[in-house]
């Protein structure tokens, strides 16, 4: 597998800290100082399959293709305005494909869980080019007047194309299931023979928990794929790091010994955007200029469930 193309879109309103301090108890202090995080995209007239759309578009052409030349979409998603049919299907009559499609929700870890399984198709020799969509509305899970939890997130999407290559070094995937330290029950149907009332909630989170865990257990996944790849340190340009909060990151950073200028970082202008966040940051850096080819990339997501994902990817573009 190697990655031929990106691509990323967000909604046009940016809500500052400031803007949240209206009508919650915290502060842009607070915030800044916790999480890094200084304003989040939100939607307003967009549906998530609007992002979704554009991302993928963008990077179908920055792969240089069409629509008509992909032959599998993966889409990652956690939650949109539709339980069926999947975000996928809508995504490939949107941009006029007509190849099979599905979701994954593998939580935040869900853009690397997409690269693995496209490695599998690409491998298997079932598939040229596979578009991965990671598209995101987490701020549609939370309640907005839990001060823990809604200034944490924002909505977005990123996209890659993928297609035959030897850029995937390793891949490390791992499913703990610990679902008390983050979910969200969702409300469905009543039905005549239900028994008991039903709970629905919004986003639970145990911040702590959730902060500790994915320190450790991205540290863990990093070195051991380093160790098992044989890749020093010293060859890894960038760490592209799920973007959930600066100090989970700098944590990370600093458990591997590693300098700030390789831990590149967006989650001061967007939030934590769920599984968008890599595929998002990743897509600003290749545009920026900041990737060149045969670059070394070691990514790591983690999230509910408990998921991480973790891969080391060479550029080749
Ligand atoms: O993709 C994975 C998804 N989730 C995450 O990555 C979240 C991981 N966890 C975190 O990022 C951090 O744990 C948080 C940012 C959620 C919280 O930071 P913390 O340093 O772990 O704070 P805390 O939970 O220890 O809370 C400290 C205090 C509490 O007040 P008391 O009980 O000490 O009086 C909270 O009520 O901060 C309070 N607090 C706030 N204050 C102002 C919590 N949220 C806010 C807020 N504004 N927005």
């Amino acid at each position: 597998m190697k990655i031929l193309g990106t691509g990323c879109a967000s909604p046009s309103l940016a809500v500052t800290n400031k803007m949240l301090e209206e009508f919650l108890d915290t502060s842009d202090e607070w915030i800044t100082e916790r999480t890094g995080i200084k304003e989040r995209r939100l939607m307003t007239s967009e549906h998530l399959l609007d992002l979704a759309v554009e991302a993928a578009r963008k990077a179908i052409d920055d792969a240089g293709m069409t629509a008509a030349d992909l032959d599998y979409i993966i889409c990652s998603n956690v939650v949109n305005e539709y339980s069926t049919p999947a975000l996928s299907c809508l995504i490939q009559g949107a941009i006029g494909a007509t190849c099979p499609c599905l979701d994954i929700n593998a939580a935040c870890a869900g853009f690397i869980f997409a690269l693995d399984m496209a490695e599998d198709k690409l491998r298997a020799g079932k598939a040229e080019n596979i578009l991965i969509v990671c598209a995101e509305e987490p701020t549609r899970m939370v309640d907005w007047n839990d001060r823990n939890t809604c200034v944490l997130f924002g909505d977005g999407a990123g996209a890659a194309v993928v297609g035959r290559g030897d850029a995937m070094k390793t891949v490390r995937l791992t499913t703990s299931s610990r679902k008390e330290v983050l979910y969200q029950v969702r409300r469905l149907e009543p039905t005549p023979y239900l028994d008991g009332e039903r709970e629905f909630a919004p986003l639970v989170m145990k911040g702590r928990d959730v902060f500790k865990t994915a320190v450790s257990s991205s540290t863990a996944d990093i070195k051991a794929m380093l160790a098992e790849t044989g890749i020093d340190p010293s060859q890894v340009k960038y760490y592209v790091l799920h973007q959930a909060n600066e100090r989970i990151i700098d944590s990370i950073r600093g458990l591997l010994g590693e300098q700030p200028e390789k831990f590149p970082h967006n989650v001061e202008r967007y939030g934590n955007t769920s599984s968008a966040s890599v595929p998002i940051l990743l897509d600003e850096m290749s545009r920026a200029g900041k990737l060149s080819k045969g670059d070394i990339l070691v990514m790591s997501a983690f999230g509910a469930g408990f998921t991480t994902a973790g891969c080391i990817l060479e550029w080749t573009k």
